[in-house]
């Protein structure tokens, strides 16, 4: 769920206004534009690779054989991949398996013709479209869908959803919109975690896509069902994720698409912008301000205020994160704390201190019941559907 608008947006803030860049520094915006476009070209391609090598592992029958008789055979480059390979994922405290900044190989895009882009004229001059830390902030108009979805050829994507309790009823638009919206023409796993698996809706699904149904208990507070969201996740990751897809998207059920999300989303770490604040000073963020918790912010510190509706990475990042979030948690209960935004709060200390690699603008998120359409939101492509809160909650 999306928490309220206790602090809407205000309606000019400043890195809005074009004073920010100055009046005549027009070229330096343009560099800025430029160092987006190649830093966006390279977080793209950091995951491609140790998944294909991980695929040649499980399935290519030479690599069984090697697995099975490592001796018999000479060492060979393939071998030597599969039994590196074996051992980074047996580890969970992978870092040599990343595939980190500039190590990595540039997938071949195949002859495509696009439009050039323009040096001298950026695609967005009305919102920010980078980090101070070089990561995208992902915007209508500042990607070429075709350039990426030829990098990002032949990607699983998994997207885990909790339908505990009487959430079940939002599954069947919100696996019906996915398919019309949601990683069009790539392979997608939907993890549908639920306590009711017989009240999991058919919808029909493209080809290369499913529905894994994950059953695990529920728990009284609605709260603890977002709390033990993590875990789960944490958990499902080493167990199967991490063999069976290339990245993870975690979403929230009660939501609904409602225009194109694909590939320009996926990187090593992604956050998304919450639609309550996007604009806020830092000091009016509502992290947890209490320094006993795990989940503490001081009030100079904070470059976004992150959702915890849409969120994800690649497999061993997402891994990384609830892992790490669940064990905060745990942490904050043997004080008798808990963060005053759950398990949002633990999401947004820790992309203080993981910059995410590219940052989802509040297309990705919004609520058009709790908050005005502003026009440099473009497009509406994942949204909140109304719900009675207590109603659904705990029931
Ligand atoms: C992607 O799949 C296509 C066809 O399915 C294949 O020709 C190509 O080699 C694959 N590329 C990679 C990098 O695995
Ligand atoms: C996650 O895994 C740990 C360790 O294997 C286990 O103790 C715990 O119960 C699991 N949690 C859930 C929610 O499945």
């Amino acid at each position: 769920m999306i928490q309220g608008p206790d602090n809407s947006a205000p309606s000019n803030p400043a890195f809005l206004s074009t004073d920010f860049w100055g009046g005549s520094s027009k070229s330096w915006l343009c560099l800025v534009l430029l160092l987006a476009a190649c830093l966006g070209f390279y977080s793209n391609i950091f995951n491609l690779i140790p998944r294909w090598e991980q695929r040649e592992e499980s399935q290519s029958p030479e690599a069984h054989h090697l697995q099975d008789q490592p001796d018999s055979l000479p060492l060979s480059q393939d071998k030597h991949t599969v039994v590196l390979h074996r051992l980074l994922l047996e580890k969970t405290e992978v870092s040599e398996g990343d595939c980190h900044m500039d190590t990595c190989k540039i997938p071949e895009v195949p002859r495509l013709v696009y439009p050039k882009a323009q040096v001298l004229q950026p695609t967005r001059t009305d919102v920010l479209v980078m980090t101070p830390w070089f990561a995208p902030i992902v915007w209508d108009g500042t990607f070429d869908s075709a350039i990426l979805d030829a990098q990002f050829r032949n990607i699983t994507i998994g997207m885990t959803i909790f339908a505990i309790k009487k959430y079940t009823v939002f599954l069947k638009l919100f696996l019906e919109t996915a398919e019309k919206y949601f990683m069009v023409g790539h392979k997608v796993n939907y993890y549908v975690f639920t306590d009711r698996p017989a009240d999991v809706p058919q919808v029909p699904l493209r080809q290369g896509r499913q529905v894994v149904v994950l059953e695990v208990r529920n728990y009284r507070r609605w709260q603890d069902v977002c709390m033990h969201r993590m875990e789960m996740i944490s958990n499902f990751s080493r167990q199967r994720f991490l063999h069976e897809v290339d990245y993870l998207v975690c979403a929230d059920v009660d939501m609904k698409f409602s225009d194109r999300v694909g590939v320009e989303i996926l990187a090593p770490l992604f956050g998304t912008l919450h639609p309550g604040f996007y604009a806020a000073d830092r000091g009016s963020f509502t992290y947890e301000r209490r320094a006993l918790s795990q989940a503490y912010i001081p009030r100079d510190e904070g470059d976004f205020y992150y959702a915890g509706a849409f969120f994800g990475g690649s497999v061993l990042e997402v891994h990384r994160l609830t892992a790490a979030c669940h064990q905060a948690m745990m942490a904050d209960w043997a004080r008798g704390l808990e963060a005053v935004w759950h398990d949002e709060s633990h999401l947004n200390r820790y992309l203080l201190y993981h910059k995410p690699s590219k940052v989802l603008s509040p297309e990705y998120l919004w609520d058009e019941r709790m908050l005005r359409r502003p026009p440099y939101l473009r497009k509406l492509r994942y949204v909140a559907v109304p719900k009675n809160h207590a109603e659904i909650r705990n029931r």
